[in-house]
């Protein structure tokens, strides 16, 4: 096997930046003999420059201007971990410009601008790689455009968020409240000090997006996907899904109905047959099914320094072999798509209606569903007088038809507040 030199500019020396340098440093010597490239970081672009980085090659050049890690002659191949939308774009849109192979673990830049720099790379002829940004360690984007690349995928489901994997897993197994929940996550690191991002959904509908343009070579941003987060959801919801063997997870949904495409984010009562279930704690995991292949499942780490350095490294390799035998990995050119209008979707659902506990109260808000056309699977009161809860599963309904009872009861007399609303789903 021939030996080549590829020189790697890193963008970002924080939790995964220097957890792949580390990896790299580690691995040096296999991967010279599993591949014949000799892999050295010889830049990286950093924030602060007085900072101590003991572990650091002192061969290796730092600055604290990415622009001049990109136009570096001796910089053959771009690792961009800053995340976040800008100056990100305009760093890799440099990189690939110069012919140079982006490896980017940012899924909200390509959520945003994904359809712009993959058409870019392809007109480079270079690899514009993103295994981490979906779903961090799990090898998930290499088996879609490889493995299933002939496939005829229908359904890609995903527990791709760990944040709220953990809260909801802490809620069910040790009865915590939400808040008390996120603390937990946020002691322990997986949440933001500002959880938003995580817990509204949205950073689960950059990755559904990604998704959506790796299987389906569609035509998706963030922007186009509904999320619905898990803020609202309360312990006497994950205790009721729980004695209906069903878990709450928060759910990535990507899915072909005819000609339409759904994706969207939101929790969902996941029946304990179901594997994606017994995903616990901060794991990921994501769910296809197929024609031919019927059902498969990845599952592992979807954050946290060295999983997503795994998945970097992987990219890294790819875009360095190919870039030694002056090839590269082009994606599809995304298409326009029919995106499944919300309201026409179809679910049973989870309905919980905090109501003033006196004769006639059940009846008038069973009127509603009735008049509204809804069948109730089964029904349940919890507590009593101004606390008590009606807990309604629905049949299959469209999802416009529920809102349309929803608004009718919330504007009940007997209703003192509608609770949370979660889709129902089968196993
Ligand atoms: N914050 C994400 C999570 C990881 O909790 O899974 C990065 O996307």
């Amino acid at each position: 096997m021939g030996e080549s030199r590829i020189r790697i500019g890193l963008l970002g020396y924080g939790t995964v930046g220097s957890a792949f340098v580390d990896l790299l440093e580690s691995q040096k010597s296999t991967i010279l003999s599993r591949t014949g490239l000799e892999l050295v970081v010889t830049h990286i672009a950093v924030s602060d420059l007085n900072k101590d980085r003991p572990g650091l090659d002192t061969q290796t050049v730092l600055t604290d201007k990415p622009s001049e890690v990109i136009e570096n002659n001796e910089v053959d191949l771009v690792v961009e971990l800053m995340g976040g939308l800008l100056p990100a774009r305009d760093l890799v849109k440099a990189a690939l410009e110069k012919n140079k192979p982006v490896i980017t673990a940012n899924k909200e830049l390509l959520s945003k601008e994904g359809k712009y720099l993959f058409m870019l790379a392809g007109e480079r002829n270079v690899d514009l790689l993103f295994e981490a940004a979906v779903a961090g360690g799990i090898p998930l984007i290499r088996v879609l455009r490889e493995s299933l690349l002939g496939e005829p995928v229908e359904k890609i489901m995903g527990i791709v968020n760990g944040t709220t994997n953990y809260i909801l897993s802490q809620m069910e197994e040790n009865g915590m409240p939400y808040s008390e929940a996120l603390l937990e996550a946020q002691k322990l690191g997986y949440a933001e000090s500002d959880p938003t991002a995580d817990v509204s959904g949205q950073d689960a509908a950059s990755k559904a997006a990604i998704i959506a343009m790796v299987a389906f070579g569609a035509d998706v941003s963030l922007d186009d996907v509904l999320f619905e987060g898990i803020q609202n959801i309360s312990s006497a919801d994950v205790a009721f899904a729980s004695r209906a063997g069903c878990a709450i997870k928060l759910l990535a949904m990507i899915s072909k109905h005819g000609h339409e495409l759904e994706v969207q984010v939101y929790p969902a009562l996941l029946p304990n047959s179901h594997p994606l279930s017994s995903v616990r704690d901060s794991f990921n995991a994501v769910f296809v099914e197929g024609t031919a292949v019927d059902s498969l499942m990845l599952f592992g780490r979807g954050a946290g320094g060295m999983p997503t350095a795994s998945a970097v490294l992987g990219d890294v390799i790819d875009a360095a072999l190919n870039l030694s035998n002056k090839t590269y990995r082009g994606m599809e050119d995304l298409k326009e798509v029919s995106l499944l209008p919300s309201g026409e979707q179809k679910s049973a659902y989870y309905v919980s209606v905090q109501v003033v506990d006196e004769p006639g109260v059940l009846a008038t808000v069973a009127l509603v569903f009735a008049k509204s056309d809804i069948s109730i699977q089964t029904m349940e009161q919890e507590g009593m007088g101004r606390e008590a809860h009606l807990v309604f599963i629905t049949h299959e309904v469209e999802e416009s038809r529920l809102e349309d009872a929803l608004s009718q009861l919330s504007n009940l007399s007997c209703v003192e507040k509608l609770g949370t609303v979660i889709r129902v789903l089968e196993a």
